[in-house]
């Protein structure tokens, strides 16, 4: 603490942050952002020994995002460029990249929207409250991100790979720039049924958000059978809501005997 404040100063000043929004510790030193306004951009990350594929720069963002996605030939240069993908202003505030979590050769592709805090600090999807009911809804149709049986695994991402600050929804305009990195991790996990958790991945895939119209029916996008369900911290908020989901589980279940 700054000598020159008494303890009551101090805590007055911590209490006015926290009032104004400022409730996480980034940092342990204070950073004039006025100052860096003038500084260089940061170059962007290459990785030593296998360099990302160079794009030509593109002037509009999600052309760019559209350039890269379509240079990564598998999920490890997908991540690579699209870590180092600058236009996101969300990349800024979060600690981690959140990519995904589960079996890569899984069946079952799930989107879901953003990471929450737990996430962005565990750089791994869905693994708080939210997450921790994703996998009990997982177990009670036989199903894990890791199972022994390799079908009954699953892929875990999300639309949005940065933490939004306080986990407000990504705008349509985010979504815009992440839609051809969503697209290519599609194509590359290949997976024969496609998951959307909540109404941002249907707003990303299907283009609309009606998630309590269109959840437990099957649809299509990118080309695959598409099962749009309730987001599990929607779940969280509305236990009311997990009978329809059951339901939706035993669809999902039904169509993989199917096929
Ligand atoms: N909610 C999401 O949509 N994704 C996560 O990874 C965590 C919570």
């Amino acid at each position: 603490m700054d000598p020159a404040l008494d303890f009551h100063t101090a805590k007055a000043l911590l209490e006015w942050q926290i009032e104004l929004g400022a409730t996480e510790a980034i940092g342990d030193a204070p950073i004039n952002r006025y100052d860096l306004a003038t500084a260089a951009p940061a170059p962007v990350r290459a990785a030593a020994a296998d360099p990302a594929p160079v794009a030509e720069p593109a002037a509009d963002p999600v052309e760019e995002a559209r350039m890269l996605a379509a240079s990564a030939a598998d999920l490890e240069s997908l991540a690579r460029v699209q870590e180092a993908y600058e236009h996101c202003e969300l990349k800024k505030g979060a600690r981690n990249f959140v990519f995904f979590d589960g079996n890569p050769h899984a069946r079952v592709m799930i989107l879901g929207e953003a990471p929450g805090r737990e996430e962005d600090l565990q750089a791994r999807p869905f693994v708080g409250r939210a997450g921790q009911l994703l996998d009990r809804m997982l177990a009670a149709i036989g199903m894990a991100r890791v199972a022994p049986d390799a079908e009954k695994s699953v892929y875990i991402t999300n639309v949005m790979p940065w933490r939004p600050p306080q986990n407000r929804k990504p705008t349509a305009a985010e979504i815009a720039m992440m839609l051809p990195f969503v697209e290519r991790h599609v194509d590359l996990v290949d997976p024969d049924v496609l998951v959307l958790m909540g109404n941002t991945p249907c707003a990303a895939l299907l283009g609309r958000e009606a998630i309590t119209r269109i959840r437990g029916q099957w649809t299509e996008a990118l080309g695959r059978p598409v099962l749009p369900m309730f987001h599990p911290a929607y779940l969280l908020r509305n236990p009311g809501a997990k009978r329809e989901t059951w339901a939706d589980l035993l669809t999902l279940q039904a169509r993989l005997r199917e096929t």
